[in-house]
C-alpha cells in the first residue's frame, strides 16, 4: 500500500475545500471565503459528486437555522451569523480587488494531515512533515495575498488526540481512554510553527491582518473544566457504535445519545453543535489567550 507522506491540505478523504462567497451589504466585511476541512463544512460537501464524506441524513440535521447545516460542523455557520448579513448582490470585476481586501479569508486545515500521518505510519520524520505542512500553508497564504486577500481568520489544529477515535487508539495501546498524547504533541508542534509562520508573514506582507484562533487550547480547557462548560461527557461520541461510540461511524442505525448538548463530541471526530457554538463565540469576541493578536470581531472592523 502506498504511504501517504505528503501534507495534502486541500484534498484528502475528509478534507474539503469550501469556497463559499457570502455577500452582505456591510462594506466592512463584504465576503467571507472559507477554506476548511469537515469542521468548516456547512453542507456544501453534499454538492461534490466525488465526496462520500457527507452528513446529509436525518439525525445529523439539527435545528440550526442555516440551510444544510449539520450537527458536527456548526462552527463556521455561527461565525457567519455573527459577521455578515447575507443579501442578494452582484458585483463587477472592477470592484473585485477592493472587495477582496476587505473580505475575510477563513482557513481551518491541518487536522486531516496529522490523522493521515499517523494512520499511514508515515516514515517521514515529524519535524520534516511539519515543516512541509508549514511551507505549504505559507504558500497558500501568500497566493491569496497576491490575489488581494488581506484579512485572515485562521484556526489552529485542535487537540485531535482527544477525539473519540484517537482515545480508542490510546485504549488499544494501554487500556485507558486517555487522550492520545503522541498525536496531541504533534498537533502542538504544528500549532507552534503556525503561530511563528503568521508572525513572520505579517511582518513581510504590508497590510495583512490576521486572527489566530487557538482551538487546541479551547479543546483542552473544555476537557479539563468540562462541568464549568456544561458537558458531562468529553470522551465518547454522542452518535456511533462500539467502544466510546467510536468504533463505527454515526449513521441511521448507530446509537444516538438522548441529549446532544451533554456531549463534547458528536461523532468520532467532530464536536457537537454546543461545542461549535462555544468555539464560534470565542473566536468572535474571545480574549487573546484564545484568539490573537486580535479576535474576529476586531479583524472584521479593522481596516
Ligand atoms: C442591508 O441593507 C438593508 C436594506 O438596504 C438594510 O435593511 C439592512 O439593515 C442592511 N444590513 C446591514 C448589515 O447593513
Ligand atoms: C454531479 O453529478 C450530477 C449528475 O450526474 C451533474 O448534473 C452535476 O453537474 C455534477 N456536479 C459536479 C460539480 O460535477
Ligand atoms: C464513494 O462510494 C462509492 C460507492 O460506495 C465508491 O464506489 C467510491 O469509490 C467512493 N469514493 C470515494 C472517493 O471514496
Ligand atoms: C457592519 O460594519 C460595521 C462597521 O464596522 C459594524 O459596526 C457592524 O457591526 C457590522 N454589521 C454586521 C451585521 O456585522
Ligand atoms: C496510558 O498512557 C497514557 C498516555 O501516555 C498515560 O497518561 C496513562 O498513565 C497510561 N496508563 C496506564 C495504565 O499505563
Ligand atoms: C520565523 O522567523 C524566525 C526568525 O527569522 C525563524 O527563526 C523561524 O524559523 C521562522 N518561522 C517560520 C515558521 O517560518
Ligand atoms: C451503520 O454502520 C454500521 C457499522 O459501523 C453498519 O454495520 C450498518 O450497516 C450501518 N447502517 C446503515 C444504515 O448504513
Ligand atoms: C448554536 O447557535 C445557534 C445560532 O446562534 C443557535 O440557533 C443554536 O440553538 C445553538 N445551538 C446550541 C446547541 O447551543
Amino acid at each position: 500500500m502506498a504511504t501517504i507522506c505528503i501534507p495534502s491540505f486541500l484534498s484528502i478523504l475528509i478534507i474539503f475545500t469550501n469556497f463559499i462567497p457570502h455577500l452582505a451589504n456591510n462594506t466592512t466585511l463584504p465576503v467571507i471565503f472559507i477554506f476548511g476541512d469537515s469542521t468548516a463544512d456547512v453542507g456544501t460537501n453534499n454538492y461534490l459528486n466525488s465526496s462520500n464524506a457527507t452528513a446529509n441524513f436525518p439525525i445529523t440535521v439539527s435545528t440550526f437555522p442555516t440551510r444544510g447545516q449539520q450537527e458536527g460542523s456548526a462552527m463556521v455557520s455561527t461565525v457567519l451569523i455573527f459577521l455578515v448579513s447575507p443579501q442578494d448582490h452582484s458585483l463587477g470585476p472592477a470592484a473585485t480587488e477592493a472587495l477582496l481586501s476587505k473580505s475575510l479569508f477563513f482557513i481551518s486545515v491541518g487536522s486531516n494531515d496529522i490523522f493521515d500521518y499517523f494512520s499511514s505510519k508515515c516514515k517521514t520524520p515529524e519535524e520534516k512533515f511539519i515543516s512541509n505542512m508549514i511551507s505549504a500553508y505559507g504558500k497558500h497564504i501568500k497566493n491569496l495575498y497576491r490575489l488581494g486577500a488581506r484579512k485572515f481568520g485562521i484556526i489552529n489544529v485542535p487537540a485531535v488526540g482527544c477525539c473519540p477515535s484517537q482515545r480508542l487508539v490510546q485504549k488499544q495501546i494501554n487500556g485507558t481512554d486517555d487522550c492520545y498524547e503522541a498525536m496531541n504533541d504533534f498537533a502542538l508542534a504544528f500549532d507552534s510553527a503556525l503561530d511563528s509562520l503568521l508572525r513572520n508573514i505579517s511582518l513581510k506582507l504590508p497590510g495583512i491582518k490576521y486572527s489566530l484562533g487557538n482551538a487546541h487550547q479551547m479543546t483542552l480547557d473544555v476537557i479539563t473544566n468540562s462541568e464549568f462548560f456544561g458537558f458531562n461527557n468529553v470522551d465518547s461520541a454522542c452518535c456511533g457504535t462500539g467502544t466510546l461510540n467510536a468504533q463505527g461511524r454515526c449513521n441511521l442505525t448507530a446509537y444516538l445519545c438522548p441529549n446532544r448538548p451533554d456531549y463534547l463530541f458528536w461523532d468520532l471526530f467532530h464536536p457537537t453543535q454546543k461545542a461549535s457554538n462555544l468555539s464560534a463565540q470565542t473566536l468572535y469576541n474571545g480574549p487573546q489567550y484564545y484568539v490573537s493578536p486580535i479576535n474576529f470581531a476586531q479583524l472584521a472592523k479593522n481596516n
